[in-house]
């Protein structure tokens, strides 16, 4: 009887299979207490003294697209971090309004919050103190005079009243303001997280392997990096990326810093190509074949990146899970700019 159930239950899956039916959800098993632990809190956290407020959220936003205050009037926060495209600019490197180009690609700006270090080389230590700059494009004292333009502005009076009532239009208020925009943006709900919360439907099978490719260190070991809620450990690796570029080992003189950047996180990672510090692979594709070869550069490479036994199949299921990481889509409307 037992058997015969067995046989029934492989021919269904085999017809299913030859079907070319995708979202075989019934075979993904239920996901583990340990699973769950993939899934982001859903308390933002945030510092005590700039707690999130919807009139700050809202300053916040209207200042992080507003191009008066750049020194230039020609790039806001939000020519670099574009909404649709995953918060970066869809570019290898950003390029200035004089035409050059920034030696680092723009990184996202979504699940911040969860964050405890900033930049590619960590030499930020908060959301606030990222925004204070200094800002390739934007000078000290385009800073400066964008302020003292505000503080001319009704509009942002009102903002500004409502936001930090009792408090001057100052670059401190301004840079708190955009950060506490920046900690509402939070990337969740995607179907990893669907099936993470116990919808066995919300995974493909392929992408459900993929999973356990990523988490197993005999096989992609990619969670020994990317890992926790928003995929990373907030430390410093070097992966073997051929570049120039120092990292971390700018602000931590260790040896094993030299060309080690942030792990950045892996949600929403298909809306964000192209993808590295220095923005060299154009696809998720690209870089699992960095990462089954075990990177490029292997001179002072992690420990934990090395040549990958990994099948063709292995390889595809592992792009099909990061592409199961798009959190839930909200429509971003963009905030209408004081005259
Ligand atoms: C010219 C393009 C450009 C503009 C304009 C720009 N950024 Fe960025 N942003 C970048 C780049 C490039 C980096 C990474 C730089 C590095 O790590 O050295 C970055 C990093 C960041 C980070 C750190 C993210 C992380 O993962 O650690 C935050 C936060 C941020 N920017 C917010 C802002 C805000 C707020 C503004 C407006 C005041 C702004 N950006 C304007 C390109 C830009
Ligand atoms: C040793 C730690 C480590 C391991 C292991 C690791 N990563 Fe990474 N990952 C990083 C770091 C650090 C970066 C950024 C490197 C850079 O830009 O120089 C990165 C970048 C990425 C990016 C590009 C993200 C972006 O926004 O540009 C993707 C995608 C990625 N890793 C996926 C994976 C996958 C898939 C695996 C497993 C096959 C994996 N990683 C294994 C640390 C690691």
């Amino acid at each position: 009887m037992k058997n015969t159930v067995r046989i029934l239950a492989s021919l269904v899956a085999a017809a299913l299979l030859a079907a070319g039916c995708a979202t075989l959800g019934s075979q993904v098993p239920a996901p583990s207490a340990a699973d769950r632990g993939w899934l982001l809190p859903t308390a933002i956290p945030m510092p005590a003294d700039n707690l999130n407020t919807p009139a700050r959220v809202e300053l916040g936003k209207v200042l992080f697209f507003d191009p008066r205050l750049s020194g230039s009037g020609a790039m806001s926060c939000s020519s670099c971090h574009l909404p649709h495209l995953g918060w970066t600019d869809g570019r290898k490197l950003p390029i200035l309004p004089n035409g050059e180009v920034v030696g680092r690609h723009s990184p996202t700006v979504f699940n911040l919050a969860y964050n405890t270090q900033f930049m590619w080389d960590g030499r930020k230590v908060s959301l606030e103190d990222q925004a204070m700059g200094p800002h390739r494009h934007l000078s000290k004292a385009d800073f400066a005079a964008a302020t003292a333009r505000f503080r001319q502005m009704a509009g942002y009076q009102a903002l500004f009243a409502a936001a930090y009532p009792g408090e001057p239009i100052s670059e401190e208020t301004i840079s708190r303001a955009l950060a506490v925009f920046q900690r509402s943006l939070v990337s969740r709900d995607s179907a990893f997280d669907r099936w993470a919360a116990g919808d066995t439907t919300a995974l493909t099978l392929e992408q459900y392997r993929g999973y356990k490719v990523f988490a197993d260190p005999a096989k992609g070991n990619c969670a020994s990096c990317h890992s926790g809620p928003n995929f990373t450990d907030n430390g410093f690796h070097n992966i073997g990326i051929k570049s120039a570029d120092p990292g971390r080992f700018n602000i931590r003189k260790v040896a094993a810093m030299k060309g080690a950047f942030k792990t950045p996180t892996l949600r929403d990672i298909a809306l964000s190509a192209p993808y590295y510090h220095d923005g060299s692979a154009a696809t998720l594709r690209e870089v699992v074949d960095h990462y089954a070869r075990g990177g490029d550069d292997r001179s002072n490479v992690s420990p934990d990146v090395r040549p990958l036994d990994l099948s063709e199949q292995d390889k595809q299921d592992l792009v099909a899970f990061m592409r199961a990481l798009t959190g839930r889509q909200v429509a971003f409307v963009e905030p209408k700019l004081p005259q």
